[in-house]
């Protein structure tokens, strides 16, 4: 009976929240500066407490780019595809790092995070491209017409030199997945590197979708965390042609681990 009160005030306060941001949010700023660089503002960004404070968002962009510099072989002459760039956390490494790249296009299904990269990054850096697709995705796009399974990506064969995924394997199921991997192939030059963060481990099912008390954590929502098997996700690689070149393990954000991944018989 008390454990049912405390949930009925638990959902209340959540759905009180909900309601409060979608009068609020619309009011406030979308930007903050930070050392003389726009960034997006707090209740724009993803991926929780790790990017709320300005100096750890910032710093992380900056990470990413080095870590594409350092393992993906990221140059000012790259042509780089971002999937899932939420408000343009790594562009704005890049730019901080790199400089303007020869080409860097980013798709996104949630139509905010690319209005705002369109908005702050793209004007100033027309390189730089931001493309709203409207893919269902029951977590970041609920009303998204065009099924995963349908989408073919609107570039060219062999286009891109590096292909960037962070934390969004963490939110798509085996069949989504397994869509992209077989567009990656598609899309990678025979040299280039794919960098992809996801939740993974060993002797665990194939995937699950919020698993019990992983990570410490209780999973709520659509799609929250979706954890994969190792050896699983690791075939489904293979079988779209690719080799892990480096696997770490539990390093990025909410103990996800990075996979660099090139083409195989290269
Ligand atoms: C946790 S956020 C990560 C954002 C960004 N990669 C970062 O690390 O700051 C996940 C992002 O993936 C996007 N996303 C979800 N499903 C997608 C899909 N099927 N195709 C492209 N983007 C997707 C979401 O809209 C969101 O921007």
């Amino acid at each position: 009976m008390v454990w049912r009160k405390v949930n009925l005030i638990t959902c209340a306060g959540r759905f009180f929240k909900r309601v409060l941001n979608l009068v609020v949010n619309p009011l406030r700023s979308r930007t903050v500066h930070y050392g003389g660089i726009i960034l997006p503002a707090k209740h724009l960004r993803f991926g929780g407490e790790h990017f709320r404070k300005d100096k750890d968002f910032f710093d992380s962009a900056c990470r990413e780019a080095e870590r594409l510099v350092q393992h993906c072989g990221l140059t000012p002459d790259s042509r780089v595809l971002e999937i899932g760039c939420g408000p343009g956390r790594l562009p704005i490494g890049i730019l901080q790092k790199v400089g303007d790249v020869r080409q860097y296009i980013a798709v996104d299904v949630d139509r905010k995070s690319v209005e705002w990269c369109e908005r702050y990054i793209h004007r100033e850096h027309p390189t730089f491209t931001f493309t709203y697709i409207d893919v269902a995705n029951p977590r970041y796009n609920k009303k998204g017409k065009i099924s995963q399974t349908e989408i073919r990506l609107p570039f060219a064969d062999l286009a891109f030199d590096i292909i960037y995924l962070y934390s969004v394997f963490s939110h798509l199921t085996r069949e989504d997945v397994t869509v992209y991997c077989r567009e990656f192939q598609r899309l990678l030059h025979p040299e280039g590197k794919v960098f992809i963060t996801a939740f993974v481990e060993e002797d665990v099912p194939n995937m699950t979708v919020n698993p019990q008390d992983y990570q410490g954590r209780r999973w709520t929502g659509p799609l929250h965390c979706v954890r994969y098997n190792r050896e699983f996700i690791e075939q489904l690689y293979k079988e779209h042609g690719f080799v892990v070149e480096r696997f770490e393990y539990g390093e990025e954000t909410e103990g996800q681990s990075a996979y660099y991944l090139s083409k195989a018989g290269r």
